[in-house]
């Protein structure tokens, strides 16, 4: 085995860079993001990279072109988890790469364009609310103004960068619009179970889903649980969970929408009064763009219906959104290439899951390559696996299609 078990050696190791052992938890511009970012710039220097951290946290590698004036090609996925998080996610996109760029760099084999893998600092949006900082930085979306969101504690990311190392006025640095990037590369586990269900150790993605990420405040009145009569009340909680309920329902009716409650916080949060005041997020994504707008309009319209009929105060706001992002055809045919080179059926599937590659079209051609997720294909989730030699199989069609990309065609 050339690569598998060495990459989950690897993983192994980043997993003990966290916030809450003995979960996984490793948010953007923490200590835990430094140690890592370390043991990546490390992992890419032995490889025969020239690699060290950008003005915003991402750890970029070049392995150079003989030719410096060459197109470049970058790679790779990020470095932070959710909350106790799996151990692949992220991270195998990026040692992946490294482990093509170690084997190349052993043989003395310069590609005809120069290879940039990336390990992005942020793409779960943890800390600060916002997701796909470094990659929508590159990708020449970044917004100053994200400077100034604060995380749980009150650090502003302004704050956080400087004490990280970074330059927060040098954000269009990272800039790689107009530059000569030529295509952008993705491995990542697939976090769902089609391929694991279907038998293949590794998949070609198709499109990415667009998502949207909504904060909902409901306010009613809090109250003594034992004397407010039921009928004079403004329960906050109690309306947010119809709301909650309002999104499960129409997502389930209509196919190609997946709703998401994953954070609910009550106040005051004591088992003897009434919640005032809820705060809830919701998390809706679609392959089709106007139907999850059209959705976020119809959880509008429902909760301003259920928060009339209850006498409580509601505020929605959309803190996040990213397009659906389709891949480009020609590289999943690269992809697929690669793939049946090494005797495995072709199978092509849509990714539920967003990615640091979704922005990238703004920048050049994309592609996705899946690798199989054990464990019924749970991922945000310890129990996320793959197997070593599904690691391995993985990086041998990713240096495949490296080695194969023709970019002149
Ligand atoms: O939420 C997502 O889809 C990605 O894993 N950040
Ligand atoms: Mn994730
Ligand atoms: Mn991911």
């Amino acid at each position: 085995m050339r690569f598998g078990a060495d990459i989950l050696r690897q993983a192994d190791q980043l997993a003990r860079f966290t916030s809450d052992p003995p979960r996984i938890t490793r948010v953007y511009l923490s200590r835990e993001h430094r140690a890592a970012g370390e043991y990546l710039r490390e992992l890419m220097r032995a490889a025969g990279m020239r690699a060290d951290f950008d003005a915003l946290g991402n750890v970029v590698g070049r392995y150079d072109a003989e030719d410096l004036r060459a197109p470049v090609v970058m790679s790779g996925s990020h470095q932070d988890s959710v909350v106790d998080g799996g151990r692949y996610d992220g991270l195998f996109g990026i040692l992946s790469a490294i482990a093509c760029v170690r084997d190349l760099s052993a043989r003395g084999r310069r590609l005809p364009y120069t290879l940039e893998i990336v390990a992005f600092g942020d793409e779960e949006g943890v800390r600060f609310g916002t997701a796909l900082i470094g990659s929508k930085a590159m990708a020449g979306a970044f917004d100053p103004r994200w400077l100034d969101l604060t995380d749980a504690s009150g650090v502003s990311m302004r704050e956080a960068l400087v004490a990280f190392g970074g330059d927060p006025e040098a954000w269009r640095t990272v800039d790689r619009c107009g530059g000569n990037v030529a295509a952008y590369v993705e491995a990542h586990i697939e976090q769902g179970p089609v391929l694991l269900d279907a038998g293949l150790p590794v998949g070609v993605v198709t499109a990415i889903a667009g998502g949207s990420r909504l904060l909902v405040a409901v306010t009613g009145h809090a109250g003594h649980a034992g004397t407010v009569p039921m009928g004079s009340r403004r329960d906050a909680l109690a309306a947010a969970a119809e709301m909650l309920l309002e999104v499960e329902r129409h997502c389930e009716e209509n196919v190609g929408l997946v709703g998401t409650v994953g954070i609910l916080r009550a106040a005051p949060g004591a088992i003897n009064v009434i919640p005032g005041c809820v705060e809830f997020t919701v998390d809706v994504r679609s392959g089709d763009d106007e139907r999850r707008r059209q959705a976020i309009a119809a959880f509008e319209e429902a909760f301003a219906k259920i928060a009339a009929r209850r006498g409580v105060e509601l505020a929605s706001k959309t803190i996040y959104e990213v397009a659906a992002s389709p891949c480009d055809a020609r590289l999943q045919g690269d992809m697929a290439r690669a793939i049946a080179a090494h005797g495995v059926d072709v199978r092509r599937l849509p990714s539920g899951a967003g990615h640091d590659c979704m922005v990238f079209p703004a920048v050049c051609p994309t592609a996705m390559l899946f690798v199989r997720c054990g464990n019924r294909g749970v991922s945000h989730h310890p129990d996320e696996i793959m197997s070593a030699e599904d690691a391995e199989l993985a990086t041998k069609v990713l240096l495949h299609f490296f080695e194969h990309l023709d970019l002149g065609r």
